[in-house]
């Protein structure tokens, strides 16, 4: 065959093999025999070797390629990954409608609702450039994840190019859920037996650990699925108006999409579409774990917009989590990183939703006194999401009298020092509530080393000092080479290699992830510090506030009256920032860090604090969104809400019909500006 006719055939043969592969995973119809696409696929595999100058790298016979990497580099996602927030049953549906009907004019309260199962499996990002697929990542932070483009090109349900499709956009960022099939997870566990591997718990863990693999050709081998649910930016000619539509254009890409979806025109067919995949989610070829209930129409998705982590335009129906019963045998103390004591529950190991529990957190004394929960018990758990145990109720009929209660330790069960009693937040777990406050106990010793140990974990997981696991840092102190976080960016290759179990490649790895990772975002370095309360999204709040930790520090001197004007800082938080930065131990431990050479990157310019210092007051009329709503977005950009107009009022929004408001803006001479240069100012 002449050069030109290879090329011909070569082609035929991918499009083909593309078009049985996809005949198989999107339309799920089998009806193809292994046998004729093993024999096309060979066929190919042939004519490449014969004829290497047709070889591409991103044709779909070589998904399983790909070289081995020595660590995953980070991506910024263009447009956050968000989360959920979870309902749970239907007056928690209705709750929902209600806050978002709250935030809509009466005319956009029509709408539409698009249902669809939300998938137990880990979300990726995929990024195709006129057509070819160029990049995957994990979800991470939301903000930042892990590039596993390699990886995912072994997942055959993910197009590796688009441009079989009737249109092709220029570029496309696909959100989806990587998983992996009961069936499959049982096959890998049955092999995984046989070898004295350790067992999955779930497919999300099977899916999670297959894709963490560096090396692709073992990702590979474990046949992993991929359903794509949402397009995160796409460059279309025309603009789509609907979710819907983004499964529409989905499809037609080649990707596979949940089969299961509808749109409904109100919450009753909404729990209908709950109530009839409830029935076959058992018997579903995949890990599931409700519904996900979205607006259907994406321009009042942007006028609801997002709070926190989560779109207030989608919701996520969450199924009954698996129950089961066991006897607690034991009430133990755990001592976390801010010395807080957890009592922990030792159970009769059992099986829940697929997996064995032997142990689960029970918060705090307030819980154990609410569940009458006492050593001996027989209870009920329940693992929610299918990951997490926690004791629901005690069967005070199995009671025997023989059951001891429990009561909290005089002293910290690892150092013997003080315990102290103070207030703790409570958080709730819906967005939008406020945390109420709860009693907790501490270990004040700052010496205690279970203490100090969870801390330092903390610290370098936070640094995402991936080489220094536990086990290493536990290593490092007992060697003597740190005695604290700040000693582990002075660490040299010549301090490590020495060490038994290590040598020069690894003690270099070591020095290298250290100094790679000693830079770090602002907010990061605050959630790293540990301090009472303070934890990711709050860090994120005080780091867009205070822009620089000079400023933050500089500022708690002054008392708590910034810190607690902040947007969702509520007074244990502020408090407890206050007692940080005021106490000279803490100071000295981040200068020590700073010294030791920690680089705190610059605030990300975003649109939070777009706003800030900006007093505005709203007068009339708005159509675009309710007066409610206007204030909400104002504040959540860091600007103020004011009910009367002063000379400190930075804009007076006029919508239709205002009134005195107006009048005594122009009185007092401030900046009026109306409802579409206010739109302008939140873009
Ligand atoms: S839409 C705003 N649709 O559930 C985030 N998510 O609990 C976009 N998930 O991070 C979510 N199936 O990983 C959506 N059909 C589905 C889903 C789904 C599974 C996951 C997703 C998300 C998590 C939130």
């Amino acid at each position: 065959m002449e050069n030109n006719s290879i090329k011909k055939r070569i082609k035929k043969l991918r499009s083909e093999i593309t078009r049985l592969r996809n005949e198989y995973h999107t339309k799920n119809t089998p009806n193809i025999t292994d046998d004729v696409y093993d024999s096309l696929t060979k066929e190919l595999k042939i004519l490449l070797l014969k004829y290497p100058e047709f070889n591409d790298k991103n044709a779909p016979e070589n998904r399983v390629a790909g070289k081995a990497l020595d660590k995953f580099t980070k991506v910024k996602h263009k447009v956050r990954m968000l989360s959920l927030n979870d309902v749970f049953n239907e007056e928690e549906l209705y709750d929902w409608e209600k806050r978002i009907k709250k935030l809509l004019t009466e005319k956009m309260s029509n709408f539409n609702y698009f249902c669809e199962v939300k998938f137990d499996g880990l979300a990726v990002s995929l990024i195709y450039e006129k057509g070819k697929f160029i990049k995957g990542a994990t979800r991470g932070d939301g903000f930042v994840g892990e590039d596993i483009t390699e990886n995912l090109k072994t997942i055959k349900s993910i197009p590796l190019s688009l441009t079989e499709a009737e249109i092709v956009p220029d570029y496309i960022e696909v959100r989806g859920e990587v998983l992996m099939s009961k069936k499959t997870l049982i096959k890998l566990n049955l092999e995984n037996e046989k070898n004295g591997k350790p067992l999955f718990a779930n497919s999300r863990n099977a899916a999670a650990g297959s894709l963490r693999q560096l090396d692709p050709s073992l990702a590979a081998k474990r046949e992993l699925d991929f359903f794509a649910y949402d397009i995160a930016e796409i460059s279309l000619d025309k603009s789509l108006s609907k979710h819907s539509d983004k499964h529409k254009y989905l499809k037609g890409f080649g990707f596979q999409v949940g089969k299961d979806e509808a749109i409904c025109k109100n919450l009753k067919e909404v729990i209908n579409f709950i109530k009839k995949f409830e029935k076959v989610r058992p018997d579903f070829s995949y890990g599931t774990d409700g519904v996900v209930i979205s607006v259907d129409d994406l321009k009042l998705q942007e006028v609801l917009g997002v709070v926190g982590k989560a779109p207030r335009y989608m919701a996520a129906f969450k199924y009954p989590a698996e129950k089961a019963t066991t006897i607690v045998k034991d009430i133990k103390i755990n001592v976390g990183r801010t010395g807080v004591l957890t009592p922990l529950a030792i159970f009769e190991p059992t099986l829940v939703a697929g997996s064995t529990v032997s142990k689960a957190t029970l918060h705090n004394m307030d819980q154990i006194e609410r569940l009458d929960l006492r050593i001996g018990d027989t209870v009920v758990i329940e693992k929610a999401g299918d990951v997490i145990p926690k004791v629901v109720e005690v069967l005070t009929r199995m009671r025997t009298g023989k059951e001891k209660k429990f009561t909290m330790v005089q002293k910290c069960p690892v150092c013997g020092d003080q315990i102290e009693r103070k207030s703790a937040l409570k958080n709730s777990k819906r967005a939008g509530l406020l945390s109420t406050e709860s009693v907790a106990f501490y270990c004040i010793n700052s010496k205690c080393s279970a203490k100090n140990e969870r801390y330092l974990d903390h610290f370098i997981s936070v640094f995402e000092i991936y080489e220094l696991g536990p086990k290493i840092l536990r290593r490092f102190k007992d060697e003597g080479l740190i005695t604290d976080a700040a000693d582990v960016f002075t660490l040299t290759k010549e301090d490590i290699a020495p060490l038994e179990r290590f040598g020069e490649k690894s003690a270099e790895n070591i020095i290298k992830e250290i100094n790679l990772k000693k830079k770090i975002l602002f907010s990061k370095f605050l959630f790293a510090l540990g301090i009472l309360h303070v934890g990711e999204e709050t860090a994120r709040g005080l780091a867009t506030n205070f822009g620089t930790l000079e400023k933050l520090i500089s500022s708690a001197r002054q008392g708590l009256t910034e810190i607690s004007n902040i947007e969702n800082i509520g007074p244990a938080v502020s408090k407890s920032v206050f007692d940080y930065f005021r106490d000279e131990k803490n100071l000295n431990f981040i200068d020590k860090l700073l010294k030791n050479g920690v680089i705190i990157e610059k605030v990300e310019k975003n649109k939070k604090g777009k706003l800030s210092r900006m007093i505005f007051v709203l007068t009339g009329t708005l159509s675009q969104m309710s007066r409610e709503l206007a204030k909400e977005k104002i504040i959540s950009l860091g600007g103020k809400v004011s009910s009367s107009v002063s000379k400190n009022t930075s804009y007076v929004i006029a919508g239709e019909e205002s009134g005195s408001k107006l009048t005594n803006a122009k009185k007092l001479g401030v900046k009026v500006i109306n409802e579409k240069e206010f739109l302008d100012m939140l873009k």
